[in-house]
C-alpha cells in the first residue's frame, strides 16, 4: 500500500543512524512461543524484520543504475514545478549525479550492500515504512476488506458464518503450511510467496521508536465480543478440528460471558499512537496474569470480532458500502466496534451481527494482494458451504475469557484511546461505490490496460476538481525478487496533465482527446513495467537517502529540493487489489490534503473505495467520487465516439 510520506516521515523522525543498525533478525519462521511467558525479556526479542530465504531462487532486487533514476525522476518532478524551479533542480540533479558527486558515492556504499543482502530494502523497508511509523496503524496503516454483504436473521447465522470463516481459514492456513498455494506468475516469471506463511500467526508489538513483529505457530483463535477477548481452541485433544456446530455452540458461551457494560475494553489501546501504546503496554506487562493474556492473544492464528450490529439494512442502499468500510477500517468509534479490536493482529476477522462481514489488517508482514486471495478463498468455501468437517471426539477445550488487571494509569490511556479514535473516526471521509457501466473488457476491448486507464482517470478527476496536478502514487509488486514487496508507480506525469488538460477543453476534438489518452496510458504502462522490475525512482531515493543515514554522511539537498518535496506528497494514494467476488479493500488517504483510492476492476464493474479527511477543507469525498465517474465517463465517450464506424 502507499506508504511513500509515511516513509519520508518516519526518516525525518529518526535522525539518528543507529536506529537503522543492529537489527535482530530470526531466520526460521516457526517461531513458536512458549504458551506461558514470565519475562519481558523474551519479548524483547521478537524480531524487527524477517529475512527472506530465497527457497524459490527467485532473482534479487536490482539497484537501478543512477543515471537511469535520475533522468526518470526529473520527468516525474517536472509537473510540479515552474520554468526556473526546474533550471534549479536539474542542476542539483546533475551535481548529485556527476563523477565525484555524493550521489556516486551513495550509489557504490548501495550496490555494496546489495551485495551482502538478499534483497536490500527488504529490512529497510519493513522498518520504515511500518515498524518505526508512529501514528496509529488504525487509518494511517491498516486497510479494512469487505466482503460482499450477508442477510443474518438471527444470532444464530451471524454465528454459522463465523464459525465457517474460522473453518475455511484453517484449511487455507494448512494450504500454506503444506507449501500448496500455487505459486502467482507475473507472465513467466515466478512471484515471492513468502509473504502468505507471514498472515496467520503474526502480530505487532508495540515498542517504543520500533515495533516488533511476532510470529507463531498455534491451534487457538482470539474471539473479540462486546470488548471481552477470549481464547478460543479449534483443535481437540485428539488433534481434530472443531466442527462448525462446535464453533458455534463455543461462540454461543462467549457471548454468555461477555456483559455489554462490565468489561475493560484494553483492545482500543491497540488504536493508539504506537509509543503511547507502547507505554500502555509495558505497563500492562507488569503483571504476570496480563503477560498470559498479552501472549495468548499475539500467538494465535487470528482474531474473530463479533462485532455489534450497525443499521446495515437500515442505512439506504447507496451509503451501505461506506458503513461497511467504516466498520472494517476503524470498527466506527469507541462507542460502536471500534473497541471490539486488536488491531495489532494481521488478520481481524470481522462478522457483524446484521451482516457486514470482512476483516482488517495490520499491513507490515504482508500487501493487500494475498490477503484479497485468502478472501476469495473464503467467499468461495462459504457459499460452496463446505464447512461440515467431522468433528472432534474429545470434549471441546471451553472458551477461555482472558480478563486484565487494569491498573488506574491503564484505565485512563484507555478513556483517552477512546477519544483519539473517536477524533480518527470523525476525521475520516469514506465514499465507496461499485461503478457499473463498464469494467475491464470494454477498455481491454480498446487495447488499453485497465489499469492505466483507471489510474488516468483518477488523474483527470483530481485536475478537474483541483486544477493542478495531483502527486499520485500507485502500489507496483516486486515480488518477482526474492522478498520483494511494492514499489511505486508515479502516475502523475507530463502526459497525464497533458491528457486532463485536453479532456478539459472544449475546443479540442475527439480525435486530440483520443490521442492524449493513449499517450498517456501508454506512459504510465512504461513507467508501470519498470516498477514492477524493482526500477522505479521511490525505493531507489529511499535505498540512497537510508545509505546516506546509516553511514553518517548529510542528508543531500535533494531531499529538501520542492521538486522531490511535491512530487512526492502524494495527493493521491492508490491500489489496485484484485478479488474476484464482489469485495473491496478500503484504506485512508496518506497526506492531509489527499485522496486515497483503493479498486478493485472485475470484468464489468468496478468496485471503488475512496476516502478523504473531513478536517482539509480542499477536500470532500463526493465531490472526488463525482469527478471520478465524471472522468470515466467521459473517457468511455472518447472511445466509443471515436471507434472507426463513428468518425
Ligand atoms: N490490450 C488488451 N488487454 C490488455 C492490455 C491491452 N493493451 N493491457 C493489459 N491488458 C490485459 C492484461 O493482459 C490483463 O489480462 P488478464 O486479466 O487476462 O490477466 C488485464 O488486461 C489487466 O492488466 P493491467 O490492467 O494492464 O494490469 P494488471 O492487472 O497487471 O495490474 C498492477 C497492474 C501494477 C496493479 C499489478 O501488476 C500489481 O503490481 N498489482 C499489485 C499491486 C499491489 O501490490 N496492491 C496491494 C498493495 S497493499
Amino acid at each position: 500500500m502507499s506508504v511513500n510520506s509515511r516513509v519520508q516521515k518516519s526518516n525525518n523522525d529518526s535522525q539518528n543512524p543507529k536506529m537503522l543498525q543492529g537489527i535482530r533478525a530470526c531466520a526460521n519462521r516457526a517461531f513458536i512461543l512458549e504458551p506461558y511467558i514470565s519475562s519481558l525479556q523474551l519479548i524483547a526479542n521478537y524480531t524487527s524484520a524477517k529475512p527472506a530465504e530465497n527457497v524459490q531462487n527467485l532473482p534479487r532486487l536490482p539497484v537501478p543504475k543512477l543515471d537511469d533514476t535520475l533522468n526518470k525522476y526529473l520527468k516525474t518532478v517536472r509537473p510540479f514545478l515552474n520554468d526556473e524551479e526546474f533550471t534549479a533542480t536539474s542542476k542539483l540533479i546533475k551535481e548529485f549525479g556527476s563523477e565525484g558527486g555524493v550521489g556516486r558515492k551513495l550509489q557504490n556504499l548501495l550496490e555494496k550492500r546489495a551485495e551482502k543482502h538478499l534483497n536490500w530494502l527488504e529490512e529497510w523497508w519493513l522498518n520504515t515504512a511500518y515498524l518505526e511509523y508512529r501514528d496509529p496503524v488504525v487509518v494511517f496503516s491498516s486497510p479494512g476488506l469487505v466482503f460482499p454483504f450477508r442477510k443474518f436473521n438471527s444470532q444464530h447465522d451471524q454465528l454459522k458464518y463465523a464459525a465457517a470463516t474460522l473453518l475455511a481459514a484453517l484449511d487455507y492456513k494448512a494450504l500454506i503450511d503444506g507449501n500448496k498455494i500455487p505459486t502467482e506468475m507475473m507472465g513467466k516469471n515466478p512471484l515471492d510467496m513468502t509473504q502468505y506463511k507471514k498472515i496467520f500467526g503474526t502480530c505487532r508489538i508495540p515498542w517504543e521508536k520500533r515495533d516488533k513483529l511476532s510470529f507463531n505457530d498455534s491451534t487457538h483463535v482470539t474471539v473479540i465480543h462486546n470488548n471481552h477477548i477470549f481464547s478460543l481452541d479449534l483443535w481437540g485433544e485428539d488433534k481434530k478440528r472443531l466442527s462448525e456446530d462446535q464453533i458455534i455452540e463455543a461462540l454461543k458461551k462467549i457471548i454468555k460471558q461477555s456483559d455489554k457494560h462490565n468489561n475493560q475494553g484494553i483492545g482500543i489501546l491497540t488504536s493508539e499512537n504506537r509509543d503511547t501504546w507502547a507505554k500502555a503496554y509495558q505497563l500492562i506487562s507488569k503483571d504476570e496474569n496480563n503477560r498470559r493474556g498479552l501472549r495468548d492473544v499475539e500467538s494465535s492464528v487470528a482474531v474473530l470480532c463479533l462485532d455489534a450490529g450497525a443499521g446495515l439494512w437500515a442505512a439506504p442502499d447507496a451509503a451501505r458500502r461506506s458503513l461497511a468500510a467504516a466498520h472494517t477500517i476503524h470498527g466506527a468509534g469507541a462507542k460502536a466496534n471500534g473497541g471490539n479490536r486488536w488491531f495489532d493482529k494481521t488478520v481481524q476477522f470481522i462478522v457483524g451481527a446484521d451482516g457486514i462481514t470482512g476483516l482488517t489488517y495490520e499491513h507490515s508482514p504482508a500487501e493487500g494482494q494475498p490477503i484479497a486471495v485468502l478472501t476469495d478463498f473464503i467467499i468461495n468455501y462459504i457459499d460452496q458451504n463446505k464447512s461440515s468437517t467431522e468433528p472432534t471426539s474429545s470434549r471441546p477445550k471451553d472458551p477461555v475469557r482472558l480478563d486484565f488487571n487494569v491498573s488506574n494509569e491503564v484505565a485512563d490511556m484507555i478513556k483517552t484511546a477512546e477519544v483519539n479514535l473517536d477524533k480518527l473516526v470523525a476525521n475520516l471521509e469514506l465514499n465507496c461505490f461499485k461503478f457499473e457501466r463498464f469494467g475491464k473488457n470494454f477498455i481491454k476491448s480498446h487495447k488499453m490496460s485497465p489499469d492505466s486507464f483507471l489510474q488516468m482517470a483518477m488523474q483527470y478527476a483530481f485536475y478537474r476538481l483541483h486544477k493542478t496536478p495531483g502527486a499520485h502514487y500507485e502500489s507496483a509488486a516486486t515480488r518477482m525478487f526474492v522478498g520483494g514487496r511494492t514499489e511505486t508507480i508515479r502516475s502523475c506525469s507530463i502526459e497525464s496533465i497533458e491528457f486532463a488538460k485536453a479532456m478539459l477543453d472544449g475546443q479540442s476534438s475527439p480525435k486530440t482527446k483520443l490521442a492524449s489518452m493513449k499517450k498517456a496510458i501508454n506512459a504510465h504502462k512504461d513507467y508501470t513495467v519498470q516498477a514492477l522490475q524493482g526500477l522505479g525512482v521511490d525505493r531507489h531515493l529511499l535505498g540512497l537517502k537510508l545509505t546516506a543515514l546509516e553511514n553518517g554522511i548529510q542528508i543531500p539537498k535533494l531531499y529538501q529540493d520542492p521538486g522531490y518535496v511535491r512530487s512526492a506528497h502524494m495527493r493521491i494514494s492508490t491500489s489496485q487489489v484484485a478479488c474476484k467476488c464482489d469485495g473491496f479493500m478500503c484504506y485512508g488517504p496518506l497526506v492531509a490534503d489527499g485522496y486515497a483510492t483503493c479498486y478493485n476492476p472485475r470484468d464489468n464493474d468496478v468496485n471503488f473505495a475512496t476516502s478523504a479527511f473531513v478536517a482539509h477543507r480542499d477536500t470532500a469525498c463526493a465531490h472526488y467520487r463525482a469527478a471520478l465517474e465524471h472522468a470515466l465517463q467521459d473517457m468511455h465517450d472518447v472511445l466509443v465516439n471515436t471507434t472507426p464506424s463513428k468518425l
